[in-house]
C-alpha cells in the first residue's frame, strides 16, 4: 500500500542520517571519512574522535535502524496480520534492512556511508530482544579475546540467524533467507577488514587503556 512504500521510504531516509560525518563535520571540522579506515561508522568515529563522539555515534546509529524497524507498527496490523504474525517481522526486517541501506548509501552525504552494524544491531534490538543479546554476547567476547571490531562484527552477524533460529524456530524459512542476506551483507561491507584480517594487518582497539597508540 501508499503507507507501506512511504515508510520504506521513511526508513531510508532515517538510514540516511550520516551521524559519523555530521558529528564530525560539526564538532571537529573533519571528515570522518578521510581518516583511520575511512568509514563513516561508530568504530571509526572511536578511533579518530574518541569516545565523547564514538558513544553518540553509536547511539544514533542504532537508534536509526530501531525506529526504522519500529514503523512498521504505523502500518499495522490490518495489512501483516499480528505483531507475531511471520508477515509482521518480514516487515519489520524490511524497514531495518531499507534503513541500513540508507546507512550504506546516505543520500545527506554524497551516498558514502558505513557499514551498518550498529543500525543492524537496532534492527534486531526492535525485532528480537534476547537474539540481540546473544549478538552482544559474540561480539564482546570476539573483541575480548581477538581486538579486532570488525571480526567481532561479522561474528555477530552471523550469530543472528543461529540465534532465530533456535529462539524462535517459527520465524525459520524468513530467518534463512534474511540472515543470510544480511550475512552477505556483512561480508561484502566488510571486504576491506577481510583483507586486513588475512594480512595480519586490521587495527586492534585498545579495551583498557586510555589513549589509543
Ligand atoms: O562497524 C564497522 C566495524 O565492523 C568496522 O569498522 O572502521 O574498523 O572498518 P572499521
Amino acid at each position: 500500500s501508499v503507507y507501506s512504500i512511504s515508510a520504506l521510504i521513511l526508513a531510508y531516509l532515517f538510514g540516511s542520517i550520516p551521524t559519523a560525518v555530521w558529528i564530525g563535520q560539526a564538532f571537529y571540522g573533519i571528515d570522518i571519512r578521510e581518516y583511520g579506515s575511512g568509514n563513516a561508522g561508530a568504530t571509526n568515529t572511536f578511533r579518530v574522535l574518541g569516545k565523547k563522539a564514538g558513544i553518540p555515534v553509536m547511539l544514533i546509529d542504532i537508534l536509526k535502524g530501531f525506529t526504522a524497524t519500529n514503523l512498521a507498527y504505523f502500518i499495522g496490523v490490518s495489512t501483516t496480520g499480528n505483531y507475531h504474525s511471520i508477515a509482521f517481522v518480514n516487515y519489520e526486517l524490511a524497514l531495518g534492512i531499507t534503513a541500513v541501506m540508507g546507512h550504506l548509501f546516505p543520500i545527506f552525504a554524497g551516498f558514502r556511508g558505513g557499514k551498518g552494524i550498529a543500525s543492524l544491531f537496532g534492527m534486531v534490538l526492535a525485532i528480537h530482544l534476547q537474539a540481540a543479546l546473544l549478538c552482544v554476547l559474540i561480539f564482546i567476547i570476539v573483541l575480548l579475546i581477538t581486538r579486532y571490531v570488525s571480526l567481532s562484527s561479522i561474528a555477530a552477524g552471523f550469530m543472528y540467524p543461529i540465534a532465530v533460529t533456535f529462539i524462535f524456530p517459527v520465524y525459520i524459512k524468513s530467518v534463512i533467507i534474511y540472515g543470510m542476506c544480511i550475512c552477505v551483507l556483512i561480508l561484502v561491507t566488510h571486504q576491506k577488514n577481510i583483507e586486513r584480517l588475512l594480512k595480519g594487518k586490521e587495527s586492534k582497539v585498545n579495551l583498557f587503556k586510555k589513549k589509543a597508540v
